[in-house]
């Protein structure tokens, strides 16, 4: 298995260009980064993954935001809209109720485009320049297509997303139309929707910026490094556990490549590295129940339902990176309903952060294993809330209250108060 928490360091194969090449995680074959395109190994189709000859340790960060981690990322900068830096609120009394030594919520709503997204996008769009495409394009649940729309114009780029009809939130469209995508509603799920932009993308009609991609998990690596150098100052330690919503599996690969990284540079010891804990929608949960039966490979789900849209995801294509990554880390997965989304929802809202429906998965996730008995009440946790409220403002309504009518001068809203 080479996706494990080594120290050992890779040969550098005479395909690196500047100490950087892409290695299929299957094979081990190895390929130029920036000489064609290629998501996927020739050899073998096994996802690639982006290596490096030197490895950065904490002391090699200067600066803000995602291109802080540079000497870790496979370029000196990117396109960028100051991407990153995002904050790891405290929920003192959320922390109370769920019962750990700590709990923190790094809130990846912040960003630029409101998702985490904009880490990987600040990437893949400037090896897209590099590359020298001209058309990008991606399936998405949402918060892809808002990014991609964004970078991609910041970048002089056009872009093409494809969306699953009917089941993308308000903001994310909205988002996607004003940067000026071109936005193809598919008559089918977002499963449906990779399918399609992954042959459009092998038949070389566009640059695909989904998280196949190599290089977008790249910027999604900061997130780790933010939670760590953080942990790191406010308790002089690391957390030990990160609890994050699962879609794709794009994060809790990136993440774990990052921990990965930060082991083989010395950085960190394997016991240091925090457990990766993923979190599903019960009604689109082939991560965990892949998880619960050990299975080495993870079964396509084909009918997928679930309020949190975002990871309404029945073919996790990252699953080979992310996998691994639970098991080596002492991590685990679990399942939540809706009603636990949406109670999750409202503990975040009633500590002033506001998220979007598939966010809040990880805080009802991490409540169920307290509950369980799985998570122990003396550990640090990080939750990663991936989406801003305001993505769904639908969602929001519905998990608020109601606005309540009342005539237009002030004893008449006096007296409706005091009803
Ligand atoms: N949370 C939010 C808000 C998301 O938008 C996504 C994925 C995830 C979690 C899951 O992350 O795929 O790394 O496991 N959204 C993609 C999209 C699929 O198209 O916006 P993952």
């Amino acid at each position: 298995m080479s996706l494990s928490l080594s120290a050992d360091r890779p040969t550098v194969p005479d395909e690196a260009d500047n100490g950087v090449w892409l290695e299929c995680i299957e094979c081990g074959e190895t390929y130029a980064p920036f000489e064609a395109v290629r998501y996927t190994c020739d050899e073998c189709d096994g996802l690639l993954e982006v290596r490096y000859a030197d490895l950065p340790t904490f002391d090699d960060f200067e600066g803000h935001g995602v291109w802080r981690y540079a000497p870790a990322l496979p370029l000196e900068e990117g396109v960028t809209i100051q991407e990153g830096a995002t904050p790891l609120y405290e929920v003192p009394r959320l922390e109370e109720s769920v019962g750990v030594e700590a709990l923190r919520i790094k809130h990846e709503g912040m960003n630029p485009t409101g998702s985490f997204k904009d880490r990987g996008m600040t990437v893949g769009t400037a090896v897209a320049k590099e590359l020298g495409v001209g058309r990008l394009a991606c399936a998405s649940t949402g918060n892809t297509s808002a990014a991609l729309a964004a970078y991609g114009t910041r970048g002089g780029m056009e872009t093409l997303v494809l969306l699953p009809a009917g089941k993308v939130a308000a903001g994310k469209v909205a988002q996607a139309s004003l940067h000026g995508a071109r936005i193809l509603e598919v008559d089918g799920n977002f499963d449906a929707c990779l399918d399609i932009v992954q042959d459009l993308a092998s038949r070389g009609e566009v640059y695909l910026l989904n998280s196949l991609n190599p290089f977008r998990l790249e910027g999604q690596k900061t997130i780790g490094l933010e939670i760590l150098e953080a942990f790191q100052a406010d308790y002089d330690a690391f957390p030990d556990r990160i609890v994050l919503p699962v879609g794709n599996a794009g994060n809790t690969s990136a993440l774990y490549k990052a921990f990965r990284e930060l082991v083989q540079a010395g950085a960190l010891e394997p016991e240091e590295v925090p457990k990766l804990t993923g979190v599903q929608a019960e009604g689109a949960a082939p991560m965990v129940e892949a998880i619960e039966n050990d299975a080495d490979e993870v079964r396509r789900w084909d009918d997928v339902e679930t309020r949190a849209t975002a990871i309404r995801i029945g073919n996790p294509v990252n699953a080979p990176k992310a996998l691994p990554g639970i098991r080596e880390t002492g991590g685990t997965a679990i399942s939540v309903s809706d009603e636990e989304i949406t109670d999750a929802q409202r503990d975040l809202a009633r500590e002033g952060i506001g998220v979007e429906p598939a966010s809040a998965a990880s805080v009802a996730g991490l409540r169920k294993l307290r509950a369980e008995g799985i998570v122990d009440d003396d550990e640090r946790v990080a939750c990663l809330t991936t989406g801003h409220l305001l993505k769904d403002p639908d969602a929001a309504a519905a998990a608020g209250g109601d606005p309540e009518p009342v005539p237009a001068d002030t004893d008449g809203v006096l007296a409706h108060l005091e009803e």
